[in-house]
């Protein structure tokens, strides 16, 4: 079954105490405001990790994600966190391939296809992110980076393995620049990304593989975002900082 899902991803912000603190703020809000079956996963930097992982074990709908890791699972790489330690101290999803690393850290297709296989090996699910940048958009050729992003850095997976990856569709001008896709544009990229997925899994998979967006989502953009058929959800930002208006995005489904 298609889940609905909405991630934050806090990136490089918050302290120890006030992350700890907002993730308590969210939990809160979510045993009282939230009813419907929506997964919610919080991506903290890795040293709020293991605080919150263990807070986030009482809370049925609630988990917890890291941004990155590395693709070994041990040895001399200086200031590297790998699957394995995330997954001993309960950490069950990892963001791999956003924009940010791509660009910032010239994280490649083939880096990003070892990390997803350490991530699935060490039994966490990926949350993988593919988007085109401004230019690419201009030039049109958007359709053709998303495809080269799928099946660089994905489609080397069996189909049990594939059906554990979340996909991230995030158009990376959309990203901290307030400039949203618009819920047709975002739409005509999903549709595409599952009509990628079902030439290569099928269509079980293709129908069953959850597909979030990405840039700039909000509370008042969300509700009409998650009502296109191809969009299950999001994978926010800047408004994840907010319990108020990360929440009031996990309430936007059916609205
Ligand atoms: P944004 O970031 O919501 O702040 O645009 C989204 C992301 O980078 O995952």
């Amino acid at each position: 079954m298609r889940r609905k899902i909405v991630a934050g991803n806090w990136k490089m912000n918050l302290d120890y105490i006030t992350g700890v603190g907002l993730f308590s703020e969210i939990v809160n809000m979510v045993n009282d405001e939230v009813i419907g079956d929506q997964e919610i996963i919080v991506c903290p930097p890795y040293v709020h990790l293991s605080a919150i992982s263990q807070l986030a074990k009482s809370h049925r709908n609630v988990s917890v994600g890291a941004q990155n890791c590395h693709q070994a699972d041990s040895g001399a790489f200086t200031g590297e966190v790998s699957a394995s330690m995330l997954q001993s101290i309960g950490v069950e999803y990892v963001i791999i391939g956003h924009s940010e690393r791509r660009q910032y850290f010239a994280e490649s297709d083939s880096l990003l296809a070892e990390k997803v296989n350490s991530v699935l090996k060490n039994q966490l699910n990926p949350i993988f992110c593919i988007g085109e940048t401004l230019d690419e958009r201009n030039q049109n050729s958007h359709f053709e980076v998303i495809k080269r992003q799928l099946s660089d850095g994905l489609f080397h997976l069996e189909e049990g393995e594939f059906e554990r990856v979340i996909l991230a569709y995030e158009p990376v001008w959309a990203i901290g620049t307030g400039l949203t896709a618009t819920p047709e544009q975002a739409q005509e990229i999903h549709e595409f990304i599952r009509e990628e997925v079902e030439n290569k899994y099928g269509s079980d998979i293709a129908q069953n593989i959850s597909i979030l967006y990405g840039g700039s989502c909000n509370p008042k953009n969300a509700a009409e975002l998650f009502a296109k058929p191809d969009i299950d959800g999001g994978l926010i930002g800047g408004a994840s900082l907010k319990s108020r208006d990360f929440v009031d995005i996990i309430k936007s489904f059916g609205k």
